[in-house]
């Protein structure tokens, strides 16, 4: 799950600076997004070796969903703060 967000933020970090954020308010995006290609690599170790059968990658399955619904959620309200949209 943690694969993506680079991507995110390279669209996060753009949105905010048009809306008059500088790279200093942004530092947490801009130094953790290239940290999150290692964060991903640790998490697919450490999970690999408990997805044994069926059961084991619905549950992944459904975890990731539920990350996503979570992660929609959370852009959602940012969307709202920056453009201060009710
Ligand atoms: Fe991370």
């Amino acid at each position: 799950m943690e694969l993506p967000i680079l991507t995110l933020y390279v669209y996060l970090i753009e949105g905010f600076k048009k809306a008059g954020m500088t790279e200093e308010d942004l530092e947490f995006f801009v130094k953790h997004g290239p940290m999150d290609i290692h964060h991903s690599s640790l998490l697919l170790d450490a999970m690999i070796p408990h997805l044994q059968g069926k059961e084991d990658r619905e549950a992944l399955r459904s975890g990731a969903l539920r990350s996503l619904d979570a992660r929609s959620i959370l852009m959602d309200g940012l969307y709202r703060i920056v453009w201060k949209e009710s």
